[in-house]
């Protein structure tokens, strides 16, 4: 035998010098539930090490995060039942514990660039990511507005990045055009393009309290067995104005993030969701596979897969391995 590709994994040194796809700090986004209040640090029973942070934790958190050298965090609020309401008002509530903790987060922590989150499911109580008709259909055209306050609101705190997670129709656009309306031109945006109806979301919405009250997402949020509709939402995105567009979930969805890849012009971001976490969490603590090893090559198969950033909540740990290779 002449070739033999086994020579290329000899060792440890060989095996690194050609590896084609690598994981760096510089792919990881962290994304942070916030909660309103004075130390809180509570833990979401479906995902083991992760935490709801009040304001000041979360301050720390985060210049955990930038001192491992993450680039960025991904705000998600939990809000009290009480505060919700069917047109999702707290939202775009300038004064709302949400925008001040963002505007908190950019002067104590300048480096680390602040993603925010665009959609009324958080502060809706309905639940659902758009506004519920007296007949349950979810509207879209009446939401877009009400995401376009919000994203305002958010950039007027000094959100880096919107980042609308709702799958309505042409919000990309419709939110470009009224933050440059209000002279937000610099404020990027990126969309979550190709969402998918999926099963991986329960522990996030325990985390928020965020469960649709009646009926699913499936109006709104991608079938499962599609991938052409997902090239189709990624080109709309793309001409509405994303500056980078979102798969999600990952691990089950990584042709589409291949896909995706091949044909965006823009950088593609991948969402590790809460029950992907909760997944490789439960199999290690119950001594089924090792977590650490597990993890580095689930993030190492997004790279691979096309991803130019990733969305994980085991980023603050894969930050630590990383740094200690
Ligand atoms: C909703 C939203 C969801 C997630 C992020 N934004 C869940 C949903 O659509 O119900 C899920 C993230 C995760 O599971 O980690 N706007």
């Amino acid at each position: 035998m002449k070739i033999r590709p086994r020579r290329n994994r000899s060792s440890d040194s060989l095996r690194r010098l050609v590896r084609e796809h690598k994981l760096s700090v510089e792919d990881l986004i962290l994304p942070l539930f916030l909660v309103d209040g004075i130390s809180i640090r509570s833990e979401i029973s479906s995902m083991p090490g992760i935490f709801r942070f009040s304001p000041e934790l979360a301050v720390e958190e985060c210049r955990a995060a930038a001192a491992l050298g993450i680039p960025a965090v991904a705000l998600f609020p939990a809000l009290d039942e009480k505060l919700k309401d069917r047109t999702a008002t707290q939202s775009y509530n300038s004064d709302g514990f949400y925008q001040k903790t963002i505007s908190r987060l950019k002067k104590e922590v300048p480096g680390l660039a602040v993603i925010t989150d665009v959609a009324m499911d958080p502060y809706s109580s309905d639940g659902h990511d758009g506004l519920v008709s007296s007949d349950g259909r979810i509207l879209n055209d009446e939401t877009l507005p009400i995401l376009a306050k919000m994203a305002v609101s958010q950039a007027q705190a000094g959100a880096d990045i919107v980042a609308p997670s709702d799958m309505m129709d042409g919000r990309v656009g419709f939110i470009r055009d009224e933050l440059d309306r209000a002279g937000f031109t610099d404020t990027g945006i990126l969309a979550y393009s190709a969402k998918y109806a999926s099963n991986y979301y329960g522990p996030f919405r325990d985390a928020l309290g965020s469960a649709p009250k009646k009926g699913d997402k499936k109006t709104y949020q991608m079938d499962p067995g599609n991938v052409t509709e997902a090239l189709h939402e990624v080109r709309l995105d793309i001409e509405e104005g994303a500056d980078i567009v979102m798969v999600k979930p990952g691990l089950p969805y990584l042709d589409v993030v291949r896909a995706v890849a091949e044909i965006s012009s823009v950088p593609v971001a991948v969402y590790n969701v809460s029950g992907e976490y909760a997944m490789l969490r439960a199999a290690s603590q119950n001594g089924w596979l090792t977590y650490k090893p597990a993890v580095l090559e689930a993030l190492t198969a997004f790279k691979r897969a096309g991803a130019d950033m990733i969305l994980t909540y085991h980023a603050k740990e894969a930050a630590e391995w990383l740094a200690a290779k």
